[in-house]
């Protein structure tokens, strides 16, 4: 609702950065010599903030993310991530297939430090919180796509992290586990006020979970352009307003494919 994202806002002005992300350009050594992927790449997330990252696909979205997760380092500019190492989750869910729902949510935890003892009823409220109480003890086999995302959601708050990058991950999901998930996700962004970066190449998907949605060009990647999504949560992604500014977005996104001829 309008009053949660005014409060919101209004607590990000003394809050500093989730991230800040400052000229950052990266080459990748090819039988050609470096090729540059992003160049000279500015963008800053706020506390609590929810961006998303839009482009034609190796345009260097990934690219982008890895770096901020701290996997690569950038060739120019630097990378600031003040609340700590964000948390990471991908398109496929790299849960370890060994150990059940409520084990690979403890093996986060244990790795944060967290108590033996207290581990148990903590990934029990994580599950709790991804709609997945009752799961603890099952395989990740046994699970369907949509509950092993829930899992490395769940998985990836575990690490409690002020910082939560997303990379395409509901991209393997069918439309309508996708769109639960969308207003899972929203309902955790804003319950635990977390700041996400979230990547994908579909628009509405885009519209449908951001506060901003940034544009990367391709060849190389450069920020094109931005938009504010001054539409109240939560949202669905068929109304209106989203579809109205999916067209938008999507026009400018034909032309960042169109000029680099790809399809
Ligand atoms: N480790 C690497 N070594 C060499 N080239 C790389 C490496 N990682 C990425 N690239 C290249 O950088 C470009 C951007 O890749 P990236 O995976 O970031 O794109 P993307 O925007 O995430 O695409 P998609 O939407 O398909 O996931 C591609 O041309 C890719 O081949
Ligand atoms: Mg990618």
């Amino acid at each position: 609702m309008a009053t949660t994202t005014l409060t919101k806002a209004e607590d990000r002005v003394s809050a500093g950065h989730a991230a800040r992300i400052d000229h950052v350009s990266k080459s990748f050594g090819g039988p050609e010599g470096p090729q540059l992927v992003l160049d000279d790449i500015t963008l800053d997330v706020a506390p609590g903030e929810f961006v998303t990252l839009l482009g034609a696909s190796g345009c260097g979205k990934s690219t982008l993310l890895n770096l901020v997760a701290g996997l690569d380092r950038p060739t120019a500019g630097s990378i600031e991530t003040p609340g700590g190492r964000p948390a990471l989750m991908f398109q496929e869910h790299a849960l370890f297939p060994w150990l059940t729902a409520g084990k690979n949510i403890e093996l986060a935890l244990r790795l944060r430090g967290v108590p033996k003892s207290d581990r148990r009823a903590e990934a029990e409220r994580l599950l709790e919180l991804v709609r997945l109480a009752g799961a603890y003890g099952k395989r990740v086999h046994e699970l369907s796509g949509g509950m092993r995302q829930r899992v490395a959601m769940a998985r990836a708050l575990a690490q409690d992290s002020q910082l939560l990058l997303m990379d395409e991950p509901f991209a393997a999901l069918d439309a309508i586990t996708r769109d639960v998930l969308h207003d899972e996700l929203t309902r955790i962004w804003r319950e635990t006020n977390i700041s996400v970066l979230f990547v994908t190449h579909n628009v509405r998907e885009a519209v449908r979970l951001a506060e901003r949605v940034v544009l990367l060009s391709s060849r190389p990647g450069r920020i094109a352009r931005e938009w504010t999504v001054a539409i109240d949560q939560p949202r669905r992604i068929e109304d209106t307003a989203v579809a109205e500014l999916s067209v938008e977005i999507t026009e400018q996104l034909r032309g960042e494919i169109r000029r680099h001829g790809q399809h």
